[in-house]
This record gives C-alpha cells, structure tokens and sequence, in this order.
C-alpha cells in the first residue's frame, strides 16, 4: 500500500486497511501453541486486539504497553514519570469522605446495572447546566466503570464485522482496542500541524475526513479534548464531523473525558449539542479526570433512548454494575463545578511551566489548549526517533516520556502508519504533577540542550 496515493488512511479498493485483524493465527510464543484457539479457528479476537494496538511482536509474542514499559524505566532509573497521565495529587478531602460515608451507610451491594438515580441525575443536570443539552436520566444515561468501559460496550453494541469506525489519529489506544475487539475495520483522519500556522497546533484534515467517511461507515469515534495532542475542536471541525454523519448516516460516539479541561479562550462543545446530532450521538465522559480520582473509575454515557437501551444490553453482562460507593460521592461531586475550574485552572499554569521549560531545552511544543499532555518534537534536537529517545531520556535527562507513535496505526505491512511517520519524532509529556516535580523535569531537560 502507498501511503502516498492514499494520504487518507482509509483502504483503497482490494487493499487491506490500516488497522486489520492479525493476518494469520500466530502462536503465543515460537514454541507453544496459542491455548485458547480450537482447532479449525480462526483469528482470536485477543489477537487482533494485540495487533491492533502494537502489542503482537512479530515472532507471534505478545509486549507490554509502552505506557507499561516506560513506567517500569522510570521506577528503574529513578527518573520524573510525565509518560503516564494521572495526578500526582488526589482530588478533594469532601469528596473522598462521601464515598467512605457511602461506605459506612451500607450502599455495598449491587448498583442498579443502569447506575444509582442519584447519578444518573446528576450527569442530566450537569448536561444541561453546561451545554444546554436535555437528557432523560432514567431512558438515555448509563453509568459505566470508566469511559474504557464506556468505550467498549457503545463499540459492542453498534459495530461489527464488515462495519468501519473512523477516529482522528493520533488516537487513544484503548479506541483501537475497542474496534478491534468489535471486528470492524479502523480507518483514520490525520490532525496534523499546518507549517504555515504551527501556533493552532494539530488540527482535523477536514479533506481527509470527507474522504475517510462513506457507506460503510458505522461510527465516528471522535475524542475533544484530544489525547494525546491537547487539540480541542473547535466550532468548523465539529461541525465537518456533524456533516459528514448526516451524510452517510454514521453514529458519533464523543469520548470528552477531558470537558473540563481546557485552558484560555478555548470552549468544548459537545457534537451533540449541534443541531440534529442529539439523536445520533453517544457522548461519554468519566470523573476520573476531572475530579482527579482516576482510580475510582465512575464513567457514564449518554445519547438517545434506542442506542442506550442496545448498549445497556452488552454492558449489563460486561460488569453489569460496579463502584456504589463512588458512585454516590460522583452524583453529589458533578453538582459543583468549581472543583474542575480550579483544576483547569492550576493546569493551565503547570501547562505553561512545561511548555515552557521544553522550548528552552530546545524541544518544538505544540501548546495545548486542553487535556494535560503537551507534545512535544525532539527533531530540533536531532532526535528523529521519539520511540528511541523516550527509552534514552531516562539517561540522558532523568525524564520519561511516551512517543506519540504509540498513538498511531500501522501499515498493512506492519510498519508505522503515515500518520506515525510524519509524527515520530514527537514525544507527549503529561503536566498533571505537582509545580515541584514539573520545574526538577524542567531542569533535569535543560541538560538536552547542553
Ligand atoms: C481519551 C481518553 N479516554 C478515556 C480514558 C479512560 O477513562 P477512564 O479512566 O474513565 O476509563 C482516558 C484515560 O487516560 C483517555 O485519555
């Protein structure tokens, strides 16, 4: 496959796609058959999701995340760990003390599978309150254990074999996970950075969308504000992806984890809340980020009666229900929103303190306007290859990082994708630690320009 015909990464005619179920059964490792393939199988579905998130090396055994790999060198080394995307800090003592008095006044068992009223409420109210969406709490909400879960049954429900899903690429690698697991195919749309205006940093390649979205398109999965790039779409991008649904008549499914998350003038606007997409969006969200309690792992989803009632029948033997507990101190905690603005706002400083240190070190930054991940290019630095600098910069800085390329599809012949091409150079760095550890990174990265 050309990468140069087909800028777009949707298959060409008789060429397989980007992202594809492993070609062949591969044993587990060189020397033991693959346990849990029957005779006469074919392709586990564990596989393609091995395969289609980097995982499946090429002697058929299966890695570790990069995520998991860095994590390991930075407790290995000693070094400051920006590559893995959680708070140093958890969030507020109110909140922590209504899920031990959840505890304590005995909610301990089953949640209704659906989520607690209380909740499920609450993620209404805060709907409206916010973005002027309405949403009825007891037909079209369902809380889910995180927005992964989230992710993983709306994708269950609504696509399958023969179906394509569309994301922006880069994209968070549990999308990828989630399609493969549904059979589907994954077909991508750059963001990309305009050299002529590298100050608006990565944006939608609205030709490349129009060509990626058509008949056989089931999903759109769309993710604002973007992990990993801090891009957050604005009024045209929404509204090309609106069009581009109505058109061929696909599902929009938001993962806005980061809602609360954005930074100067920067705005999130749901797609649902464009006109006519309410009936044809599953928008999810989690108050993992914006509480900062990212282990509690309270998410939900909402959108029109129809498509919740198909996903509630695939989540319901997933977990069924989980986390009461939390899910009652979330229904009291979405009812304020000064926690995640003063959230938003210490970011915004972290943000800059980062930004900032990285240029002096000599770094290209693309400033986010939301999320806490900055990307930033070490080709400045003479550093072509992200991957092989974030295993380096342990010993070269006493820093970790992950390389934007593990944000990234393949090629049908198993390299990088050309998205994962134009972007390996780039590395994401994480700004949701504490001001002390971020300026001791800043320092410790001054020595790459040395
Ligand atoms: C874009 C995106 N979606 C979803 C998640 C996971 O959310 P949760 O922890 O609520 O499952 C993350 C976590 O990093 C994320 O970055």
């Amino acid at each position: 496959m050309s990468f140069v015909m087909h800028p777009v990464n949707r298959p060409a005619e008789g060429v397989p796609p980007v992202s594809q179920p492993a070609p062949a059964p591969q044993p587990t490792s060189a020397s033991a058959p693959d346990p849990t393939r029957a005779a006469g199988d074919v392709t586990s579905r564990w596989q393609a999701v091995a395969h289609a998130t980097g995982l499946q090396r090429a002697d058929g055994t299966v890695g570790q995340t990069i995520f998991a790999e860095m994590t390991v060198l930075a407790n290995r080394t000693g070094a400051i760990n920006l590559g893995q995307g959680y708070p140093d800090v958890d969030g507020p003592d109110a909140i922590r003390e209504l899920a031990v008095d959840a505890i304590r006044a005995g909610h301990n068992q089953y949640a209704p599978g659906d989520g607690i009223p209380a909740l499920r409420t609450a993620i209404a109210d805060h709907q409206r309150r916010r973005y002027g969406l309405t949403v009825d709490p007891d037909s079209e909400v369902l809380v889910t254990t995180g927005a992964t879960e989230a992710i993983a049954v709306t994708l269950l429900a609504l696509a399958g074999p023969g179906d394509e899903v569309v994301t922006l690429e880069p994209f968070y690698d549990s999308h990828a996970a989630s399609i493969a697991m549904t059979g589907a195919t994954h077909v991508t749309v750059p963001l990309r950075v305009d050299p002529a205006d590298p100050g608006r940093g990565f944006r939608l390649d609205r030709a490349a969308l129009r060509a990626a979205v058509g008949p056989r398109t089931r999903l759109i999965l769309v993710n604002s504000p973007h992990n990993p790039t801090g891009t957050v779409l604005d009024d045209g991008e929404l509204s090309a992806i609106a069009q581009a649904a109505r058109e061929h008549d696909a599902i929009v499914v938001t993962d806005e984890v980061y809602e609360h998350l954005v930074f100067d003038d920067a705005r999130h606007v749901p797609i649902a809340s464009l006109p006519g997409m309410a009936d044809r969006t599953v928008t999810i969200s989690s108050a993992g980020k914006t509480f900062s309690f990212t282990g509690w792992k309270v998410g939900w989803l909402h959108g029109p009666a129809h498509l919740v009632t198909a996903i509630r029948t695939v989540k319901q033997f997933v977990t069924y229900s989980s986390g009461p507990p939390f899910q009652h101190a979330i229904a009291h905690a979405l009812t304020d929103d000064s926690v995640p603005q003063r959230l938003a706002a210490t970011l915004a400083t972290r943000r800059d303190l980062l930004c900032e240190g990285l240029e002096r070190a000599g770094f290209g930054v693309s400033v986010p306007r939301g999320t806490y991940f900055v990307v930033a290019d070490g080709a400045p630095l003479g550093h072509e290859d992200g991957a092989e600098l974030c295993r380096r910069l342990p010993e070269l800085a006493g820093v970790v990082g992950v390389p934007v390329s593990a944000f990234c599809g393949r090629a049908s012949d198993g390299g990088p994708s050309a998205t994962a091409r134009d972007l390996a150079s780039r590395v994401r760095f994480t700004f949701v630690k504490r001001e002390p550890v971020l300026r001791e990174a800043v320092e410790r990265l001054g020595a790459l320009s040395v």
